[in-house]
């Protein structure tokens, strides 16, 4: 199944679509129920149709906070063909319930070979897209590679996560970036709260259900001190771990140490640590020397985006023996007996693992919410913006932060004119 012409739709894949569709939509209204921000939108969707005419083409986790997104953005009027950004991380169930909405196509289908996670991205290509919505660039990337025609009628893309954002930057500074694209990543709405609080408690959540072993007394190597590793850090140490970072990038290794943890190279926390989440967007950041230093039992997982942190390649030459130890586990046997035991094959632990479910349903929304004004922005104002890489205009991010606060009942003080007349002068001094 390999010809992006014929690729079909999820619901042509399930033998069970009917029941795979009920237990998907209970899955979406569940999370629905908790996401204030996209239910205040889609009320606003609903009833201004922003979308109208509009074709998004989506490559994202297919799970159910993602699929209430893309409902809300149909009910705004569009059109929207979809799949996975990951192999693993696609609820089968969800991606039926979404395929059955009549202006939404889904494609996703957990486990997937290489050939076909890139043949449904082709299937959504073929519904010709006028806006891209992205968690990881490679619909930005096939587009560009391969769909250079459909460019001009493409009024902009978001991109979801760090990793995707860093290719974009590259691709930009290359000259290469053809339209304009939304770091939504950079919103301090996402960043603050879905990287750091949601990779921290799903990944960690994800890793003890998946082992069912305790964290208290454990040494947890986090990998990368930025905003994922700073949420798994505190999130490990929250639960009596104690916490080793290992950096390149002498800020963060200076904060993490400021913040109470130990400080080292990976080849000496290859020694001490028990459990290693690697959360650093780049490659080989655990190897061979690393994993010959390693004890009998550990546990290797990955929270970046992309499974190229963990050397399991390495890791594969120097076993005498691999089997799965549970579900989600494989462990690799080394000749001196030691066992180093992989979590979800070293791809992003918190979506790809058996039981994953992702981050927190209440984290998502506000993702999900800076995604949906993203869009809107795109629609209303798409040719104000070059193509190259944006900031999301502040004042959205701020729109999507006042929903949340007023959904919480939280309230909170406004500037005095004086206040905000002297913020803005230079004049007053001592
Ligand atoms: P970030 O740029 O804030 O942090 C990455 C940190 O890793 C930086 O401090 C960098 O200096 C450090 N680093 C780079 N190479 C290193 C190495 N060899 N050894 C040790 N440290 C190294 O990025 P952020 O936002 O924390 O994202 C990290 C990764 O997690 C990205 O791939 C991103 O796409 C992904 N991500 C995953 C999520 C999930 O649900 N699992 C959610 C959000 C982001």
């Amino acid at each position: 199944m390999t010809d992006s012409e014929t690729y079909p739709p999820i619901s042509a894949q399930l033998d069970d679509v009917e029941g795979a569709r009920e237990e998907g939509r209970r899955k979406m209204d569940w999370a629905f129920q908790h996401m204030p921000i996209l239910t205040a939108l889609r009320e606003e969707f609903e009833a201004e149709k922003p979308f109208e005419g509009q074709r998004i083409g989506m490559a994202m986790h297919v799970e159910a906070k993602t699929a209430n997104l893309v409902e809300v953005l149909a009910a705004g009027g569009a059109e929207v063909a979809i799949t996975g950004c990951n192999p693993l991380s696609t609820h089968d169930d969800v991606s039926a319930a979404l395929d059955a909405h009549d202006n939404i196509t889904s494609y996703a289908k957990r486990g997937v070979e290489d050939d076909d996670y890139y043949a449904a991205i082709e299937a959504v290509i073929d519904h010709d897209p006028t806006v891209t919505v992205d968690d990881g660039m490679d619909m930005v990337a096939a587009i560009h590679e391969d769909h250079p025609e459909l460019i001009d009628s493409i009024v902009g893309g978001c991109e979801e996560t760090t990793t995707g954002v860093h290719r974009l930057r590259a691709m930009d500074e290359d000259g290469a970036l053809n339209y304009p694209v939304f770091a939504v990543n950079d919103t301090p709405m996402k960043r603050l709260f879905d990287n750091v609080h949601g990779t921290g408690e799903s990944s960690l959540a994800t890793i003890a259900m998946t082992t069912n072993l305790s964290w208290a007394g454990k040494t947890v190597v986090v990998a990368g001190y930025g905003y994922c590793g700073k949420g798994v850090a505190k999130k490990a140490a929250g639960q009596n771990a104690d916490v080793v970072v290992t950096e390149v990038e002498p800020r963060r290794a200076l904060e993490a140490h400021m913040e109470g943890y130990d400080v080292m190279p990976m080849s000496e926390a290859a020694e001490v640590g028990d459990v290693f989440v690697t959360t650093t967007g780049n490659r080989d950041v655990i190897t061979e020397e690393h994993f010959e230093r390693m004890q009998d039992g550990v546990l290797l997982s990955n929270a970046g985006h992309f499974d190229i942190e963990v050397d399991l390649d390495a890791l594969s030459d120097l076993a005498v023996d691999r089997y799965e130890a549970r579900d989600g586990v494989e462990a690799y046997e080394m000749d001196d007996g030691r066992r180093l035991n992989v979590i979800a094959e070293g791809r992003l632990v918190n979506l790809a693992a058996p039981i994953a479910l992702g981050h927190p349903v209440e984290v998502m929304d506000q993702s999900f919410g800076v995604q949906a004004v993203a869009v809107r922005e795109l629609v209303e104002n798409g040719e104000s913006y070059d193509a190259g890489v944006h900031d999301v205009p502040d004042e959205l991010d701020t729109e999507v932060a006042e929903i949340k606060l007023e959904a919480e009942g939280v309230e909170f003080d406004d500037l005095t004119a004086e206040q905000e007349e002297y913020m803005g002068s230079w004049q007053h001094g001592t």
